[in-house]
């Protein structure tokens, strides 16, 4: 047992003067999003060996919707890297052997030509070898730089370093790596099965996705991000593009704190944070009360129809004094009308001959009047607008829905299981529009078909009422 200090002895001083600057030789220990490596804690610069692999893989973009990915380290974005200013890296870039294509890195947090990106150009199954050493502290984007570059980083092939500085940086609770990207595929947002890269939507810059780490829903459900009341968290947010600057902003929060375009200089107080692609933000904040924080980018179309939506759920005692919530809710009637109407004037149009015409004026008439609440899909939005989308309330009684249309609802109802407490105006349309909203209605997402004729409306308008429920239906 007496030799064994003297062989630890011995490879550490083969370590030290196999390097003429005789740094202790670490190895780096690389997480994938969203996890964060833990702070360095060192006091002195080391030598870090990175050993990082490219690897195309086809994996989820979206629900049903297959992309084939060409990653650093196997997800979008690439594996975090943390090393500390003054640290000299040994960057050792393999290419797997099923790669199709020669992949490089080009790290941003490298002086010299190419940010490394010639010294590691790396044909499938060889493995490149260069050094750097870490100048400069911040937040560094790496991305390979393989032509054509554009469609190498819109296949996923990014992600973050961390160069510490000399010191470390302010300790925070939950630290976490997040990186928005903007996909092109031949199909549009949401198309099922297999699509392939669409390099004319990249060159006009029209992404069907936008996107936190690679996939719709990456970051939501029980992949949320997670911390409690009165924590600190620190964001590491990049921005790959290849073409998109975000405008990143968590819903419900404001940054205490935010390292502008990652560099030295400090904004506080900041609602939204500019990231350019290609770059990146540290942006620190103090969780006050629990609920769901939802980041986005407030180019708000790419939140909501491309996917650039992620979540932080908190949780721990509310503080009311911070927060109330909703304290009270009261129907609004200016000059004491009962239910509001909605007016609508719509110009003459020709009369619907048949089913098939109904349903396609249907579509128009829903798509002005009822997808802003009830949505495109008709799924409607929980606790707020009810499902019409196999809605067991509107197939047990159609005629109830043209009540509905034209005269309003209030009161509690049960959709599907779900309890809804809101308001539906009476809609202002013409008795045909009302018949052939509720036969596009009936005829869509599962519900059980069958036709709504303008005699009926026109019945319904001369006997019914606003109908005031009582929860009881069901
Ligand atoms: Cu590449």
């Amino acid at each position: 047992m007496k030799a064994l200090p003297s062989i630890i002895a011995l490879s550490l001083a083969m370590a030290f003067s196999a390097h003429a600057s005789e740094l202790p030789v670490i190895e780096a220990n690389l997480t994938s999003p969203p996890l964060v490596p833990p702070p360095l804690e060192r006091d002195h610069p080391a030598k870090v060996v990175v050993k990082m692999e490219t690897v195309e893989k086809v994996m989820e973009i979206a629900d049903g919707v297959e992309y084939m990915f060409w990653t650093f380290g196997g997800t979008v974005p690439g594996q975090f890297l943390r090393i500390r200013e003054g640290d000299e890296v040994e960057f050792h870039l393999s290419n797997h052997p099923s790669s199709k294509m020669p992949h490089n890195i080009d790290l941003h947090a490298v002086n010299g030509p190419g940010g490394g990106a010639a010294a590691s150009f790396t044909a499938p199954g060889h493995t490149s070898i260069f050094n750097f050493k870490a100048l400069h502290p911040g937040l560094y984007v790496y991305h390979c730089a393989t032509a054509p570059v554009g469609m190498h980083i819109a296949n996923g092939m990014y992600g973050l370093v961390l160069v510490e500085p000399e010191g470390g940086l302010p300790p925070v609770d939950r630290e976490y790596y997040v990186m928005q990207g903007d996909f092109y595929t031949q199909g549009a947002y949401g198309e099922r099965g297999f699509q392939p890269f669409d390099m004319d939507k990249a060159i006009k810059e029209q992404a069907d996705y936008v996107l936190f780490n690679g996939s719709v829903g990456a970051l939501n459900g029980d992949k949320a991000l997670t911390a409690d009341v009165g924590e600190t968290v620190r964001l590491y947010v990049g921005n790959g593009g290849p073409n998109l600057a975000s405008s990143f902003h968590v819903i419900g929060e404001i940054f205490d704190k935010v390292n502008i375009e990652a560099g030295t200089a400090v904004n506080n107080n900041v609602q939204t944070t500019l990231i350019p692609a290609g770059g990146a933000v540290a942006a620190e904040f103090k969780v006050d009360v629990p609920g769901n924080y939802i980041m986005v980018d407030h180019s708000i179309f790419r939140a909501f129809n491309k996917g650039a939506l992620g979540m932080i759920t908190v949780e721990g005692e509310e503080d009311k004094t911070i927060y109330s919530g909703k304290v009270a809710e009261n129907v609004y009637l200016p000059e004491g009308s009962a239910v509001q109407s909605i007016s609508s004037p719509q110009p003459e149009r020709k009369r619907a001959a048949n089913k098939e015409e109904q349903m396609l004026y249907g579509k128009r008439v829903y798509e002005a009047n009822c997808q802003a609440c009830h949505q495109g899909s008709g799924e409607g939005i929980p606790g707020a607008f009810p499902p019409l989308a196999k809605s067991d309330f509107l197939n047990e009684d159609p005629i109830r829905a043209i009540d509905v249309v034209i005269h309003g609802l209030k009161g509690p109802i049960k959709v599907n299981g779900q309890s809804f407490d809101s308001i539906m105006p009476a809609m202002q349309l013409p008795d045909e529009e009302v018949a052939n909203v509720l036969t596009y209605v009936l005829n869509s997402w599962e519900n059980k078909g069958g036709t709504v004729s303008i005699e009926q409306v026109t019945e319904r308008r001369a006997d019914g009422e606003t109908i005031i429920m009582d929860g009881s239906v069901h």
